[in-house]
């Protein structure tokens, strides 16, 4: 499985119709759900929660949890219903994940850590990774990460995902927890140089295909969220300059395929803002931007949209397509 470059876990971003789309423009990167708390996987609606299309893998399922038993029983589900990998969330420190016990908090925790990674290892065969933070409050220090992660590997994880900033667990809200704490990627790096039988990925505020090359001299690969998120076409980008695909779909055909999916999801009862509601960056930096923006605002982003209207959105991306050439 190829983790050269991943889309972030994103809650209430990363769900399966925006990986759809995402994986409309590139077939290389690999996508991540949203965190799913392993109460919701065991008890929840499975179809609702768990559901994917086959298009959207290779896939991994993210999960919260803090319980060796569910984790392991998540994972079995998981590989079951076919993702590719199943990934332990050590790095979210919002408040009410602290209060359930997953998340970065349990990155105070190494124990219980590895004796959850180890029954997760026992119950499946798709490979078990781990989503961590450099460190927490006042601990950002490499041999405290660098055991943790060993105690992790013993426990047959192989495969690490490391937000390059501390979480500070008290006095910062999520978002905060996103840009306060400085980026360490020197860390990030060492872990790698210290351990070289690891897949180390580094993830936090990389944004430029520059950045992307210059990461992947040191270490196996980069995961990128809000860039992606807010300017889905940079991947793009990516699929040209990193795996040297020349052939990448145009706007347009995105969204026409994406049209069609939406036609197929309608019908099945889902609501079209839930879909179109992901494409708002799709024009991000281009002409036709705005009106690309105010056209789904206006027509798709309420709870009732009709699907009739979305026929007209081929006239806008047209027009737009048409605008950006004569630019070029
Ligand atoms: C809206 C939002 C939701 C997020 N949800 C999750 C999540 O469910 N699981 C997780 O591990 N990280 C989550 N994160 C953190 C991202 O996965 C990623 O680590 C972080 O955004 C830093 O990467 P970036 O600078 O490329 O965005 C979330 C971030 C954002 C912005």
């Amino acid at each position: 499985m190829k983790r050269t470059v991943s889309v972030a876990p994103m809650m209430d971003c990363t769900d399966r119709h925006d990986r759809f789309f995402l994986r409309l423009i590139s077939k290389n990167v690999m996508l991540y759900s949203e965190m799913i708390a392993t109460k919701s996987a065991i008890h929840g609606n499975k179809k609702k929660i768990l559901a994917f299309s086959p298009e959207e893998k290779p896939l991994a399922l993210q999960v919260g949890g803090s319980d060796k038993k569910e984790l392991s029983e998540v994972a079995k589900i998981a590989e079951d219903i076919g993702y590719d990998e199943i990934n332990i969330n050590l790095g979210c420190p919002s408040k009410k994940v602290q209060k359930n016990k997953f998340g970065a908090c349990l990155m105070k925790e190494p124990d219980l850590v590895s004796e959850c990674i180890s029954e997760m290892v026992n119950s499946c065969k798709i490979p078990v990774t781990a989503k961590t933070r450099i460190g927490f409050d006042d601990t950002e220090d490499f041999d405290y990460l660098n055991k943790f992660i060993l105690k992790m590997k013993k426990a047959g994880c192989k495969t690490f995902i490391i937000h390059a900033r501390k979480a500070i667990l008290k006095g910062l809200s999520p978002k905060q927890n996103l840009n306060i704490p400085k980026l360490n990627y020197e860390m990030v790096y060492k872990i790698k140089e210290k351990n070289q039988d690891l897949e180390i990925v580094i993830n936090g505020g990389i944004s430029k295909i520059e950045e992307i090359k210059s990461h992947l001299k040191k270490c196996n690969g980069v995961m990128i969220g809000r860039t992606i998120y807010q300017n889905p076409y940079f991947l793009v980008d990516i699929e040209r300059e990193i795996f040297n695909v020349q052939n990448h779909p145009t706007r347009e055909e995105v969204a026409e395929k994406l049209l069609q999916y939406l036609e197929k999801e309608v019908k099945l009862g889902t609501k079209v803002n839930h879909i179109m509601r992901h494409t708002v960056g799709l024009y991000h930096g281009q002409i036709g931007s705005k009106n690309w923006k105010r056209y789904l605002s206006d027509n798709m982003m309420a709870r009732d949209s009709d699907f009739q209207k979305a026929k007209h959105i081929m006239t806008i991306v047209q027009n737009n397509e048409k605008a950006n050439k004569i630019i070029a």
